[in-house]
């Protein structure tokens, strides 16, 4: 290779190195508009550097140039030296080998390493020694942070506020370019309805149409206008497709999905984030309907590549390939590369069966070189498109941006939107600092940093986590509001009562009691599944002992997933449920407790009364005997309740059959009044739309966000159809004794659905309408649609 030789001539690690660089790269531009190449040498040698000629034309170039064992290099995926590794292969390669797998070409893309002199010297590598010089994509889990956490997903999505994710997502890329991430393996979209799944914590909820608006907010946010941005990184979106419906919630568990189902359920996230222009995609762990996600040769190319018109690439997730044999799908390692390849599965994260095994079924004939050219083209496309032939560098000093004032004030919005509160009895929240002289804060999540960041998390810093206990000692300072403070409990699986004697005492001195209690971060994500969704330890006996104390009680839960903590609730006065809130967890909730903002987020996901009742979702179909209809304000039951006059409909006879909260769900410190819906129409045909029309007002005190929804139903179906379904929702702010017209445009063609020939249909007949705050909202209207 030649290099520019006029101020240098050399593209090493020296201590001057990035002042060579920027000289050479000065110099080199004038002569030839490429920073590592003479002008004759791009349009000649090397045509895929010329950054002007159309993308498809750089790919075809460059793969023209690439021998087998490249191409089959660009296709694997490996460890970095930083990162850990789990499953079962432990790693492709040794770290030392990594070196020679780069060197040599044969490596496209690394995982977990973000030290940036490391990255730098991984690209230097692949750029600068490696026969064809194309750099690697490093990847990251950078779920709802990099430095700066955000709530989890499910937070996230509790806040209804595609454009709030769509900025966290866009911070939380800014953030990880600069520590040299150039993608990231999220969002992830699968549709959770099974809260004992540990992964619904990194989920959009159960919805459909709520995930798929979040799905689409996250990729522009991660992507930005242009990947090459040196603020935007790629998205993965995740795991393709199902995978949330894993049996009895057991983490990696098979999947049976209806073709229907799949497609009206699973599916529409993944179609928005590709829609939206998502650049890259995984396939999950799991198999569908005795099919392993990883070569699953329907869903990866008829409808991802055929149907939707995908044009990014496909990895893997860690090892999937290679568990297709334990799945007992594949026989052994070579096979499994057969059918992942000829499913369309570009990428292998971790395991090693293509590296091993994809070159000699081409030589042998099994594979087409075609075929491996096809999986390598999205692989170089996404590597153009992030601009990484141009910039492979990353600056060592950009990571000042982590944590800025600017991050830190958006995630402590995004966090105070993402809270729901469940009960407010008598108005006890907000807490009035004039009246208020002692607080009590009690609980074992109370001070715990780390757990106030949440699962998946791999470069968030417990010591950068402001507990609610500091936020609210620090909040309470000015006011000369004392704050005590008792544990109860040493951590959440404490299962010993001896600090609950100081617990009381501390309570018995305050004039109101704040318990912050739930799940540690550790408990839900991957392979977190629970088959029990109690407080663990003795949280519930600290709530019961507490409660005798006879003060107020707020209670403050922070989980990654919904509990079933009915009788808890009874026993106090306010709830506020909060989903891992991130970074600024405690400032959040502290502004929720004295009423700076009130709380706005809506359930994105059932909450049940028994684990027994699992699945249980707000969009289910009808049974031929329904059981009574959900009366949520009478209905109290919790447990042991028996009730055997029933009748021979669907039912718990001891729980009943409905949730202890429902989808949508979420009280404000303000009161809201729905005026008279308008819709446009009665009868409507195909293509046309409805214009629906409601005036809300804040007809409270205070200024106050609320999330109108607006749900349908199809009466009559070819397929039981589901008794609501979500179809569109705003979020709006409202001053005390303001009224908002809130409109919906509904396309007569979102009432469509998929049948079980994966027919997208769109029925004649009769659909409900119902507008509201949750998903009980009333019915408002009938909307005939007409042939
Ligand atoms: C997870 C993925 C993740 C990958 C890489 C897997 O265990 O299922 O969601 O992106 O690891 O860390």
């Amino acid at each position: 290779m030649k290099f520019c030789t006029a101020l240098c001539n050399r593209h090493d690690m020296t201590p001057t190195y990035f002042l060579d660089s920027f000289l050479c790269f000065v110099c080199c531009l004038a002569i030839s508009g490429s920073p590592l190449l003479s002008a004759q040498e791009t349009k000649t040698e090397r045509p895929w550097l010329d950054k002007s000629a159309p993308l498809d034309q750089r790919v075809d170039s460059l793969l023209a140039e690439m021998a087998l064992e490249e191409k089959v290099g660009q296709l694997t995926q490996s460890n970095g030296i930083g990162g850990e590794a789990t499953g079962n292969t432990k790693n492709l390669v040794a770290d030392s080998a990594l070196y020679e797998l780069i060197r040599s070409g044969q490596l496209g893309s690394i995982l977990n390493e973000i030290n940036v002199t490391t990255v730098n010297e991984f690209q230097r590598l692949a750029v600068e020694e490696s026969r064809l010089g194309i750099p690697l994509i490093i990847g990251r889990d950078v779920i709802h942070g990099f430095r700066t956490i955000f709530p989890l997903p499910l937070g996230q999505a509790a806040t209804w506020n595609p454009e709030m994710v769509e900025q966290a997502c866009a911070i939380a890329a800014r953030e990880a370019r600069s520590a040299g991430v150039g993608w990231t393996f999220a969002p992830m979209v699968d549709i959770a309805r099974d809260p004992r799944w540990g992964r619904i914590a990194e989920s959009f909820g159960e919805d459909p149409y709520l995930a798929s608006s979040l799905s689409a907010a996250s990729v522009r946010g991660y992507q930005g206008d242009d990947l090459s941005n040196s603020d935007s990184i790629a998205a993965c979106v995740k795991h393709f497709a199902g995978y949330g419906a894993a049996e009895g919630g057991r983490d990696y568990n098979a999947t049976m999905i209806s073709p229907s189902t799949m497609r009206n359920v699973y599916l529409p996230p993944f179609q928005a984030a590709v829609d939206a222009g998502v650049a890259t995609l995984m396939c999950g762990f799991h198999d569908v309907n005795g099919i392993p996600m990883s070569v699953h040769k329907q869903l990866l190319s008829n409808v991802l590549r055929g149907e939707w018109g995908f044009e990014g690439f496909v990895v893997s997730d860690w090892d999937s390939i290679f568990e297709t044999i334990e799945h007992g799908s594949s026989k052994d390692e070579r096979a499994a590369a057969l059918a992942a390849a000829q499913a369309g599965v570009n990428m292998e994260m971790s395991s090693p069966c293509y590296r091993k095994n994809l070159t000699e079924l081409v030589t042998s004939g099994q594979v087409s070189e075609t075929t491996v050219d096809e999986l390598v083209k999205p692989i170089l496309r996404v590597k153009f498109q992030l601009g990484l032939f141009e910039q492979p560098y990353t600056e060592p000093d950009a990571a000042k941006i982590l944590l800025s004032q600017e991050h830190l004030d958006a995630a402590r919005k995004v966090a105070r939107q993402s809270v729901v509160m469940l009960k407010n009895e008598s108005s006890v929240l907000p807490l009035d600092k004039t009246i208020l002289k002692k607080i009590a804060i009690i609980g074992p999540l109370a001070d715990a940093k780390r757990d106030q960041l949440g699962t998946w998390i791999p470069d968030g810093k417990e010591a950068d986590s402001q507990t609610p206990l500091a936020a609210i000692r620090e909040s309470a300072k000015n006011n000369e509001i004392e704050v005590l403070y008792a544990s109860g409990l040493v951590d959440d699986l404490d299962r010993s009562t001896q600090g609950f004697a100081e617990a009381v005492a501390t309570a018995e001195q305050a004039d109101i009691v704040v318990l912050i209690v739930g799940e540690r971060a550790n408990i839900s994500g991957e392979a977190r599944s629970r088959a029990t969704l109690d407080l663990p330890g003795a949280q519930n006996e600290l709530v019961s002992t507490l409660a005798k104390v006879g003060k107020p009680i707020i209670l403050i839960v922070q989980a990654g997933r919904p509990l079933t903590i009915g009788k808890q609730i009874e026993a106090v006065d306010a709830v506020l449920y909060s989903f891992h809130a991130g970074t600024m967890a405690g400032p959040a909730l502290a502004d929720l407790l004295w009423g700076i903002e009130s709380p706005s987020g809506k359930l994105p996901v059932t909450f049940p009364k028994s684990v027994g009742q699992i699945p249980l979702y707000y969009n289910h179909v009808n049974t031929g005997r329904p059981p009574r209809p959900y009366d949520f304000a009478k209905d109290k039951r919790v447990d042991d309740d028996f009730d055997v006059e029933l009748g021979y409909n669907s039912n718990y006879i001891d729980v009943g059959p409905y949730p202890l909260f429902p989808f949508g769900y979420g009280l404000s410190y303000s009161t809201f009044t729905y005026g008279d819906v308008e819709l446009s129409a009665t009868k409507l045909r195909s293509g046309e739309i409805l214009a629906v029309r409601v005036p809300v007002s804040n007809s409270g005190k205070v200024a106050a966000d609320e999330i109108v929804q607006l749900y349908v139903r199809d009466l009559v179906g070819s397929l039981t159809r589901p008794v609501r379904e979500l179809k569109g929702f705003r979020r709006i702010q409202l001053e005390p004794g303001e009224t908002s017209v809130v409109e919906f445009a509904l396309p007569v063609s979102d009432l469509g659905f998929f049948n079980n020939d994966e027919e997208r249909v769109l029925e004649p007949g009769e659909y409900e309408i119902f507008v509201g705050g949750s998903s009980l909202a009333p019915k408002v209207g009938t909307l005939e649609i007409v042939e």
